[in-house]
């Protein structure tokens, strides 16, 4: 039998919702004009390599969440996982890094990851991203991070915390790497699977860890925030003080380390405080040695990507409706086929004019017809009878008062400005 079912874990997005969508779309696209930040559009799959490489093979991502495919050419192919490798390949590609810097960047798209389902966990989900390529200016952490925390004020989100941390550079890796090491190995053979991988790879995660994070062993392990070298610690009290002075609340999460390889210095999350297990809204951060790991010159990066299912998930639910709310700003009441031609020419005019306006195609009497303008909460009806038809006028119904008068088509419009 064929399975005509949507695939696990992608969504149909109705027009019941599509108003809230373009509503958090068009505020991300507002807010990013305001801040300097200028669209960019990347493919949505990319040669494998791009995410092994930038988002790094020991992530939950490369290991086990890439839809990846074949092409016809023998090639290995990956639908884009998120945002930031695309954008620092197409940087590098395109050699953006010629032109002004920072480069600021944002985009908007869908994005694939073979993740268990769950609530607030979908397989293709859409972000919104920003990415600043070129300084390693600490203003440019606190430009980023203040945006989102504007974006999210502006959309009227309001429960929500943000988390800081910094994750450090290869230089204080390394000193407290061992540190770590040292300190994780009595337990390591009681760490989850993936810890125990993590161990020989990339021991940071450990911290993170949702099994193993809350371990008294893991919680009181040497934090990389107590041992980063003079140049990062400068840089992490440049971005606390930024914030501070742009009145930005944050919370010191020691434990927060992300989940992708690429970070270095200042990682951050904003989480909903009132949405489940899946609460992290935007998540972001310092990005120093990707778009030389994915071709280009050593230029340093930061950003952020928020998922919109998450997003929508905390507006309240009378707003979304009111964003997607079906309304007309007049309906069109035909009564008798030499009406039609007339009615048709009405819609036009009324259309161009800038108003939102239908007619029934259905067949409808004239008393359903009138329910529809009701259903369509228009203000007005616009009544074409033969009558009218003959008299080149049209009936205007105030659906409120119910007052009805004759207007020439040729009054008609001006006659709305009245
Ligand atoms: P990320 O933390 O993997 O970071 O994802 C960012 C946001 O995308 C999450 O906080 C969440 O809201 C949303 N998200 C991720 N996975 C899913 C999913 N399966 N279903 C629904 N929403 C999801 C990044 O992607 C980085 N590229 C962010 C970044 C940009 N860092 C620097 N620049």
């Amino acid at each position: 039998m064929a399975d005509y079912a949507r695939p696990p874990g992608t969504a149909d997005i109705l027009p019941e919702q599509a108003g809230a969508w373009q509503f958090v779309e068009a505020k991300a696209r507002e807010v990013c004009e305001r801040y300097h930040f200028r669209e960019v559009r990347t493919p949505v799959f990319e040669h494998t390599e791009v995410f092994e490489r930038g988002v790094g093979d020991t992530t939950d991502i490369v290991q086990k969440e890439m839809y990846t495919f074949t092409d016809r050419g023998g090639r290995s192919m990956t639908l884009r996982p998120e945002g930031t490798a695309g954008v620092v390949r197409a940087f590098n590609e395109e050699k953006l890094y010629g032109g002004n810097l920072p480069g600021k960047f944002f985009y908007l798209g869908p994005m694939f990851r073979y993740e268990k389902k769950q609530a607030g966990r979908y397989r293709q989900f859409h972000q919104y991203g920003v990415e600043v390529i070129g300084s390693d200016d600490a203003r440019a952490d606190a430009e980023v991070i203040e945006l989102a925390d504007c974006y999210l004020k502006e959309l009227g989100v309001d429960k929500y915390r943000l988390e800081l941390n910094s994750v450090g550079c290869p230089t204080c890796r390394a000193a407290h790497k061992a540190l770590l090491l040292a300190h994780l190995a009595p337990v390591k053979e009681e760490l989850c699977a993936d810890c125990q991988t993590r161990f020989d790879k990339n021991p940071l995660r450990i911290l993170d860890c949702k099994i193993d994070g809350k371990r008294p062993e893991v919680m009181s392990a040497p934090m990389i925030v107590d041992h980063l070298c003079a140049d990062c610690a400068a840089h992490f009290a440049g971005v606390k003080g930024y914030l501070d002075a742009l009145r930005v609340t944050y919370e010191l999460v020691p434990t927060m380390v992300r989940g992708l390889d690429y970070y270095t210095r200042t990682a951050f999350e904003f989480v909903g405080t009132e949405l489940g297990a899946q609460s992290t809204i935007i998540g972001g951060g310092r990005y120093n040695g990707l778009v030389g790991m994915l071709g280009g010159p050593d230029l340093p990066g930061v950003g952020f990507a928020g998922g919109l299912e998450r997003l929508l998930m905390t507006l309240a639910e009378d707003k979304v409706a009111a964003l997607s709310a079906d309304t007309l700003d007049a309906y069109v009441i035909v009564m008798g086929e030499a009406a039609n031609r007339l009615a048709v020419q009405v819609m036009q005019r009324l259309r161009a004019y800038g108003l939102k306006v239908d007619a029934d195609y259905a067949g409808r009497g004239f008393k359903a017809q009138l329910k529809q303008a009701d259903r369509f909460s228009a203000p007005v009806a616009v009544i074409i009878g033969d009558d009218e038809a003959a008299a080149k006028s049209v009936t205007l119904r105030d659906m409120v008062s119910k007052e009805q008068r004759l207007v020439t088509i040729e009054h008609l419009l001006e006659d709305k400005d009245r």
